[in-house]
């Protein structure tokens, strides 16, 4: 079984986000071959980075710190929910994506993006070259909802299109399989 992680990139009070990742994570959790956890950094609300040594090196020395890589490292595959703010994706995500290293290496990742007319593409072309950085493993594969807020119900529900639903199940098969090769290839290496 594979643990599938869902990031939820942004933070701010009354953000859609969460909606866009509810609706994702219902999908996910019908998908026998993961074990789904959420992670929702305005749960986690790590302060700007402040650890003194460079995170390669692992050497923590705040909670918040040892707390986030614990629940990094025991992810098998990332998805992450992120909008576009400025181009780019939000700085509570780069912040959380800076605090780790190993953690994150080897290990797929794919995208659900949501935002204006443009779906957020520019923010995940920003968060794939992050991922290549941190060692990840990007896939094309995502989900991408341009406009979302008019998908949204009356209760602030996302409810996703065909494209978005077939997407969501294209993008879940891929990390499976990645997730699985990526996870006999670091256990044969531990
Ligand atoms: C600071 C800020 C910058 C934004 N920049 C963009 C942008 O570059 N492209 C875009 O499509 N939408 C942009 N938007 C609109 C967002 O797509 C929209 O507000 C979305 O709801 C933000 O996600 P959130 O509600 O989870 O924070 C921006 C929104 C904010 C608050």
């Amino acid at each position: 079984m594979l643990n599938l992680q869902i990031i939820i990139g942004s933070v701010r009070q009354g953000r859609g986000g969460l909606s866009v990742a509810e609706w994702f994570e219902d999908i996910a959790r019908k998908d026998t071959r993961f074990t789904v956890e959420r992670v929702d950094l305005a749960e986690l609300n790590l302060p700007i980075m402040d650890e003194p040594n460079h995170p390669r090196l692992q050497r923590y020395t705040h909670d918040h710190t040892k707390r986030f890589s614990e629940i990094i490292t025991r992810g098998d595959a990332y998805v992450f929910v992120t909008t576009e703010y400025n181009y780019a994706i939000p700085g509570a995500l780069k912040n959380a994506l800076d605090y780790l290293g190993p953690e994150w290496a080897g290990k797929p990742m794919c995208a659900v993006a949501y935002g204006g007319v443009s779906g957020a593409a520019r923010a995940v072309e920003d968060l794939r070259r992050v991922a290549v950085a941190l060692k990840m493993i990007p896939l094309v594969q995502g989900v991408v909802c341009p406009l979302y807020a008019q998908q949204r119900d009356d209760e602030g529900r996302f409810h996703g299109n065909q494209t978005q639903t077939e997407a969501a199940a294209e993008t879940l098969n891929i990390l499976a399989e990645m997730g699985a090769v990526l996870k006999a290839r670091r256990l044969a290496a531990a």
